[in-house]
């Protein structure tokens, strides 16, 4: 009887194939983007201390109040799959005390993130994110390039249908004044809302914009807006942002409903949705978090930054694969010697050190197979490597030559200079 089969995780799936090299595409498309603008890579723990992100994301949001996957370690520490990139990398910036560096810092990623959600098409339980985030200026102008990037992004991988909708969500204390007045119009108008804004209306009545609920979504058609209600200064900040994105030529659409799910989030927000998805139309989102390096215990630091699901990013964009690698030299064995084998593995190791990609076969296939195998993977050359003889095979040019095994590296080289 054989041992009964392992599924992977209900939410989660292997990447493979074709998958495989589109995202090796689309990883080299993002870098291509954003290290010429300034971003670094960066990698941060799968894992986090529980607090990043109770502290970071906020305790009003559906991740931090259901998504989460956590734990207690052998040590009693309470842990967290990280659910999003931002607080961790906020947590990073303090640590590596990143506010000395020349601001703005500017760092990207492409990682996987857990979130317990129910699972569908574009929604997953462990997905990944490419993202941005800088750090060190309040300037509008890091705003507009970051959304630029973001877009620039979404329409280099072939991102169907994509819109832009932006607003502005002020700063805390300007938004102090509305948040009273949102509060008790939501108080005003209990008796028509779903239980789960009732609940948040206190801890963050804005979110009320973000339900799907049909009483709820009645009684926010009439809500007051944040955006009537900015500051001055928040709303030339806005206003700034627009103009920039204007000179870019970005088009996008002000929502003034726009909240997003985090609770870190101040002054700009952006959300990228794609007509071309289904029931989970967003792509990307982000904003500004001119909060959040401070409440995480740094300086006062102001960032935006942004992420874009890359399983989404594949469902509606045309990710090209990337091209598989050339095998430029396959070693065959013409018999199973030991001697023969050992010295054809020795010019493989030979051929991979002067840093041709070569391949050799590994099953113990006859001849003939072999020799069509390599065909079939379209090597360029093949080197038979016999207990007497070695013999150097042009597959293009259809010719062969004796030779010694010695000389066998430096033909192929040779080889590819004359092509
Ligand atoms: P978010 O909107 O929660 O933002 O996620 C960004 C993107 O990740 C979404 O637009 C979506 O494409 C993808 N995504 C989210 N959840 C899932 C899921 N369960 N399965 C598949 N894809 C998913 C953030 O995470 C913020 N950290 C973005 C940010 C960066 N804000 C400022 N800086």
């Amino acid at each position: 009887m054989s041992a009964p089969k392992i599924k992977a995780p209900r939410g989660t799936f292997d990447v493979l194939g074709e998958q495989a090299s589109a995202r090796t595409a689309l990883e080299s498309r993002a870098r291509g983007i954003l290290e010429p603008a300034g971003y670094e890579r960066i990698e941060t723990p799968a894992f986090e201390s529980t607090e990043l992100f109770a502290r970071g994301v906020g305790a009003s949001s559906d991740i931090v109040r259901k998504e989460m996957f956590s734990f207690q370690d052998a040590g009693g520490r309470e842990l967290t799959l990280r659910p999003e990139g931002t607080a961790p990398i906020c947590r990073a910036y303090v640590e590596h005390g990143m506010h000395k560096r020349r601001q703005p810092v500017k760092l990207w990623y492409l990682s996987s993130f857990f979130r317990h959600e129910r699972a569908q098409a574009g929604r997953h339980r462990q997905f990944w994110q490419v993202g941005a985030e800088a750090f060190g200026s309040e300037d509008p102008a890091l705003d507009a390039e970051s959304i630029v990037l973001a877009s620039t992004l979404l329409s280099t991988l072939g991102v169907r249908q994509v819109r832009l909708r932006l607003s502005s969500l002020g700063s805390p204390e300007s938004r102090g004044a509305y948040r009273e007045s949102l509060t008790a119009y939501l108080h005003a108008n209990e008796g028509s809302l779903s239980e789960e804004v009732r609940e948040r209306i206190d801890l963050n009545p804005l979110r009320a914009f973000d339900s799907e609920h049909p009483g709820t979504r009645a009684v926010m058609q009439a809500a007051p807006r944040l955006l009537d209600h900015l500051d001055e200064q928040d709303a030339s900040h806005f206003t700034e942002v627009r103009s920039l994105l204007e000179a870019a030529g970005v088009s996008y659409e002000v929502d003034p409903t726009l909240v997003r799910g985090l609770d870190y989030y101040t002054r700009t927000v952006f959300e990228f949705t794609s007509d071309a998805l289904g029931a989970q139309s967003g792509v990307g989102g982000g904003g500004r978090y001119d909060r959040l390096v401070e409440e995480l215990g740094g300086p006062p630091t102001p960032g935006i930054g942004w992420a874009a699901g890359v399983e989404r990013i594949l469902l509606a964009g045309e990710v090209p694969a990337a091209a598989a690698a050339p095998v430029e030299l396959f070693v065959a064995l013409e018999d199973g010697s030991p001697a023969a084998r050992a010295e054809a593995f020795g010019l493989l190791a030979q051929a991979r050190g002067a840093g041709l990609s070569a391949q050799m076969d590994l099953v113990g296939r006859a001849l003939k197979r072999q020799l069509s195998h390599a065909d079939s993977i379209g090597a360029r050359y093949v080197a038979i490597v016999g207990d007497s003889r070695t013999v150097l095979k042009d597959m293009q040019q259809r010719q062969e030559e004796p030779m010694a095994i010695d000389a066998v590296v430096h033909a192929v080289l040779r080889g590819q200079h004359a092509l």
